[in-house]
């Protein structure tokens, strides 16, 4: 890296953004201002100049127009002395050797002869006579000789003066003024990033995702870019607090469902540990409610983990089509369930239906809602399961569900009373919601007309 872009880089970490864009904006205005008084500045002298040179030249032409030019070199007019008589001028000779006894008013040089010689160019000079700002012009007369004119060139230069003084005055209040401007700019600028960065800083230090960033009223939709930051990471928090909210609510319940199956298998256990003491029909007994119990803890905890780990982010989505889906599904159901009739009806528009989704989560979804249905149903009587371009229902003619239960049956571990005595923790339900949720389907249960219940998942769209 060389030099001037690591100390580049070191002072982009030391000062913070907002010191670095007042600086900035500051130094752009600035350059403005102080550029635009520099301009004026030199248009000014270059008119003031302009017209003294014109009036030289005026004045050599009013000396080569009424004079003789057979006239002895030396002084024509004036001392150049006095304001009074502001204006001098004298003739010199292309050769020395004919220069007059007097000596000349303004200074002869070489360049002076040659003019008069017809060998150079006219030209102006700057120079100081008897102490005074002079202006001299230097061209060529009559058949060999140079006529010099020269002015008092105060006038000028004092307009020069005021000018460069001014000017310095309004460029100064120019800096100055950019310099409050780039603040303010700054400050007004980035007053939402500072809000922004304070919420942030908050929120690592509490680690508290219950804060937000005040955003400035006004419309939707016309904020500027900050402020839209600003949205989007209040939308970031809201989502993160309500997963973190999520997350504490699943391991409490979870702790306190899985306290009541645990008690149960600690005293099996207990008592198994003192088998010797127990008949061999009181230990079968303590044995196969232990095995059970172990079942269904273990089942739970996969349901818990499942659950947990559908609010990861989603794996890579694919089109998936729901009638082979439903099919395999039922098929499974058949093998597991042999004294439930399952049928299967998927009419010809809903063949081809599809939507973007992780096959393995629809198919779990599919599942509990076919393991419900055949849990509840009556030995014997079917379980219908319809597909439609509407969606997929699962409909059994068991209890049915009370319509106290309703709202309830999709939360987590909720089971009906008189659901109790069957297997089952109550997490299947509230996992094919939440499945259902993340491909933005919805899943609703009622009572199915003639008794039993029906459970319809709409995909999206
Ligand atoms: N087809 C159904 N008929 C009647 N009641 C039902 C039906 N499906 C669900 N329910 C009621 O909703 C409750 C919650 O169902 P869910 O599938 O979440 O839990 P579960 O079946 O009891 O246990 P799990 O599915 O976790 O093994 C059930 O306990 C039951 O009361
Ligand atoms: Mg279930």
């Amino acid at each position: 890296m060389s030099a001037r872009r690591r100390l580049g880089a070191r002072w982009r970490r030391r000062r913070p953004l907002r010191t670095r864009l007042a600086l900035a904006a500051a130094a752009a205005v600035a350059l403005v201002a102080v550029g635009v008084c520099v301009a004026a500045f030199l248009v000014i002298r270059y008119k003031l100049y302009q017209q003294l040179d014109q009036n030289l030249t005026q004045s050599a032409t009013l000396i080569a127009q009424q004079r003789n030019f057979d006239d002895e070199p030396g002084v024509v007019t004036g001392e150049c002395r006095y304001l009074g008589a502001p204006a001098c001028s004298q003739i010199v000779p292309a050769d020395p050797a004919d220069d007059p006894a007097k000596p000349y008013l303004l200074p002869v040089a070489a360049s002076t002869r040659e003019v008069a010689k017809g060998q150079a160019a006219p030209y102006y000079t700057s120079l100081t006579l008897h102490g005074r700002p002079t202006r001299m012009y230097t061209t060529h007369y009559g058949k060999g000789d140079a006529v010099q004119v020269a002015l008092r060139a105060d006038i000028a230069e004092r307009g020069v003066r005021q000018a460069a003084g001014l000017l310095s005055a309004v460029g100064g209040a120019g800096v100055l003024l950019s310099g409050l401007g780039g603040y303010w700019v700054s400050r007004t600028g980035l007053a939402p990033v500072a809000r922004l960065t304070a919420t942030a800083e908050r929120i690592a230090a509490t680690r508290d995702a219950r804060h937000r960033i005040e955003l400035p009223p006004g419309p939707p939709g016309g904020e500027d870019e900050v402020t839209r930051l600003a949205a989007s990471f209040n939308a970031m928090l809201a989502e993160l607090e309500k997963s973190v909210t999520a997350q504490r609510r699943l391991v409490a319940d979870a702790s306190h469902e899985l306290r009541t199956p645990l008690t149960a298998l600690r005293t099996n256990a207990e008592l198994l540990a003192r088998a010797d003491r127990l008949t061999d029909t009181q230990r079968e007994r303590a044995s196969g409610a232990l095995a059970r119990q172990l079942r269904e803890v273990t089942g739970m905890v996969n349901d818990l983990i499942e659950l947990a780990r559908d609010e990861e982010p989603q794996p890579l989505l694919e089109e998936v089509r729901l009638a082979p889906l439903v099919a395999h599904v039922v098929d499974a159901a058949r093998g597991h369930w042999p004294q439930v009739p399952f049928t299967l009806h998927v009419t010809p528009d809903a063949e081809a239906l599809s939507f973007p989704g992780v096959p393995a989560r629809l198919s779990r979804l599919v599942t509990n809602l076919v393991d419900n249905a055949a849990k509840f149903s009556p030995p014997g009587t079917p379980v219908e399961v319809s597909l439609s371009p509407a969606g997929l229902t699962v409909r059994d003619h068991g209890p049915g569900i009370a319509a106290e239960d309703l709202p309830y049956v999709f939360d987590r571990f909720y089971r009906a009373e008189k659901a109790r005595a069957l297997p089952g923790s109550g997490l299947g339900l509230a996992m094919a919601r939440q499945i259902a949720h993340a491909h933005g389907a919805e899943l609703t249960a009622e009572g199915a007309p003639g008794g039993g219940a029906l459970f319809r998942l709409t995909p999206p769209g």
